[in-house]
């Protein structure tokens, strides 16, 4: 049975000299939260596709390590694991951020591309959970961090291609915790609301269009969030080891 329970990783997370590897980490959300991890002595890995801007954030954070990695690919995410362990030793955190929206009808998905970013919100994060475990376990502590969205737990008509993969990783997310909690390894979900990133120019629509960005942003109830905002709340599920951390309460489901 899935427990919501807080419990206090304090003793397990410190952030000085902790290795944490962050996906998505060229842009957004996982290149504040690199900044911000950095700011408290841990060492990021860095991975996402783009290595240039990679090697561009990594002059400015002490003891990183880039490692190009396309999370749509198996060897990639392994790769990236191995790598993180060989260079730093052992891995405390993995935030498994990267991810990409797809908007479209449920009749107009294109499975092609479903089935890629299903790779990409779904598959990649269970691979890199699957291979850092062990490692987490031998350590006796770490902490996984999955992002999800608060769209995920909405009903959103157009957005089903995105929502039910995020809802994929949630529910991937809430047996881990409970499987690993004997192996002190945390796992939480943070799940960001509207925030200011490349996501909404970067996510794939398929006839379905809330029109620009600034427009429809600009009527929402709340203000959208900062990526330095939401980098906030990770470190709020690392810390805390809480099973969910949702970018603002009101976004909390009645249970
Ligand atoms: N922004 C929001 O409103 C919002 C709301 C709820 C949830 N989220 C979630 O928050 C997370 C971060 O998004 P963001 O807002 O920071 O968006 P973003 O600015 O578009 O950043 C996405 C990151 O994912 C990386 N990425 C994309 N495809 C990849 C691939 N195949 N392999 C490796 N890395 C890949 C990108 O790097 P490269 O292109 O260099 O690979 C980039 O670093 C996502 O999981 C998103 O679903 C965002």
């Amino acid at each position: 049975m899935f427990s919501s329970n807080n419990r206090d990783y304090n003793y397990l997370v410190k952030f000085h000299n902790e290795v944490a590897i962050i996906t998505g980490a060229s842009s957004g959300i996982g290149l504040a939260t690199a900044r911000l991890l950095t700011r408290l002595g841990t060492k990021v890995v860095l991975a996402a596709r783009s290595q240039e801007k990679l090697r561009q954030v990594s002059r400015g954070l002490s003891g990183s390590l880039v490692v190009p990695t396309d999370v749509t690919k198996e060897r990639d995410v392994k790769d990236l694991v191995r790598r993180s362990k060989e260079h730093f030793g052992r891995i405390d955190i993995l935030i498994n951020n990267a991810g990409q929206g797809y908007d479209s009808s449920v009749e107009k998905i294109d499975l092609k591309t479903y089935r890629r970013l299903f790779e990409l919100d779904v598959l990649g994060p269970l691979i890199a959970m699957k291979e850092v475990i062990p490692i987490m376990r031998s350590q006796k502590k770490g902490s996984i961090i999955n992002i999800s969205s608060g769209a995920a737990i909405m009903f959103l008509t157009g957005a089903s291609p995105y929502t039910s993969l995020k809802w994929a990783l949630i529910t991937l997310s809430r047996a881990a915790r409970e499987e690993l909690a004997n192996d002190h390894i945390n796992v939480s979900l943070v799940y960001p609301y509207v925030t200011l990133t490349n996501f909404e120019r970067n996510t794939i629509k398929a006839g379905v269009s809330r029109g620009e960005p600034a427009g429809w942003i600009s009527q929402l109830p709340h203000p959208p969030d900062t990526a330095e905002y939401a980098a906030k709340k990770i470190l709020e599920a690392i810390r805390r080891g809480k099973a969910e951390v949702f970018a603002h309460d009101w976004m909390q489901p009645i249970r």
